[in-house]
């Protein structure tokens, strides 16, 4: 049995396909500055996206796993696709809270939008499964929701291509035809690192959403609760990766250089 102490102090575990869930390690760490991080990207598996459910419930399972064994006090899946296809089954085979983005997004989104008319991008895994559809039900929004697969979009996040003006034409292409809606989910937590590119595209008025925030506020809620707040003061952040990623520089540049950063490369499955 850990001591309350230990509990409180160990670190809050988060896990994406890749570099995109660094973009709710960013929104974490804004909103909990005295919590740790175990971050871990599955680099070696990306990208999620396009693979069956199966195979993304498989890959999650041992992001789970491999994150318990550090000791995480809570997890959050800051991965869409992995949210949509495997936080049911996550949330059953833990004791610890198991958070995901969805919900976080929805709620951004509804609380943005004047027209209800909401565009959500993501995955061809996340569309297919419907689960944003879902949760706007389940959060009893009334308007008018359309979703895009954006596919490519991932491989250029990664490639770190966040302002090149060949994801400004893939963003087009993807976006052409469609309008009338005033917000757009990034439902895939690579998306926001191309926001540059999305604005680059899009009219000033329209507004790009995402979990983040939501969600880092939902974590603060749910330790709060249980009080298992960090009491430390000393944050660190460990990252974690199943293949070499090109550069460490965009993950210095999103979590900022606070705290004690440490680099290892994981084996999963
Ligand atoms: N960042 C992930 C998401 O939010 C998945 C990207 C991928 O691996 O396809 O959906």
């Amino acid at each position: 049995m850990l001591e309350r102490a230990q509990v409180m102090n160990a670190p809050i575990g988060v896990f994406d396909s890749g570099l995109g869930g660094l973009t709710v390690l960013s929104a974490l760490r804004e909103a909990l500055p005295g919590e740790s991080f175990v971050y871990l990207g599955d680099v070696a598996r990306l990208p999620y996206g396009t693979k069956s459910a199966s195979v993304v419930n498989a890959y999650s399972q041992n992001c789970l796993r491999l994150l318990e064994s550090y000791g995480v006090k809570l997890l959050v899946v800051a991965c869409n696709t992995a949210t949509a296809l495997a936080l049911d089954p996550l949330q059953l085979s833990t004791p610890i809270p198991v958070v995901g983005v969805i919900e976080g997004g929805v709620r951004a989104a509804v609380d943005c939008t004047r027209n209800q008319r909401i565009l959500v991008l993501a995955t061809d895994a996340t569309v297919k499964n419907e689960a944003y559809l879902r949760e706007f039900n389940r959060q009893n929004f009334q308007g008018q929701v359309t979703q895009i697969a954006c596919p490519l979009l991932v491989p250029l996040a990664e490639e770190g291509w966040w302002e090149h003006e060949v994801t400004a034409q893939v963003i087009r292409h993807y976006l052409e035809g469609i309008s009338e809606y005033d917000t757009i989910v990034l439902g895939c937590t690579h998306y926001p690192l191309l926001e540059p590119s999305f604005r680059k595209v899009l009219p000033e008025d329209i507004s790009l959403v995402h979990g983040g925030k939501v969600v880092a506020e939902q974590v603060r809620q749910i330790l709060s609760e249980k009080k298992q707040l960090s009491s430390s003061g000393d944050s660190t952040i460990t990252f974690l990766a199943t293949d070499s990623v090109s550069t460490q520089l965009p993950l210095l540049k999103l979590t900022g250089t606070l705290g004690k950063i440490s680099f290892s490369l994981v084996a999963l499955g």
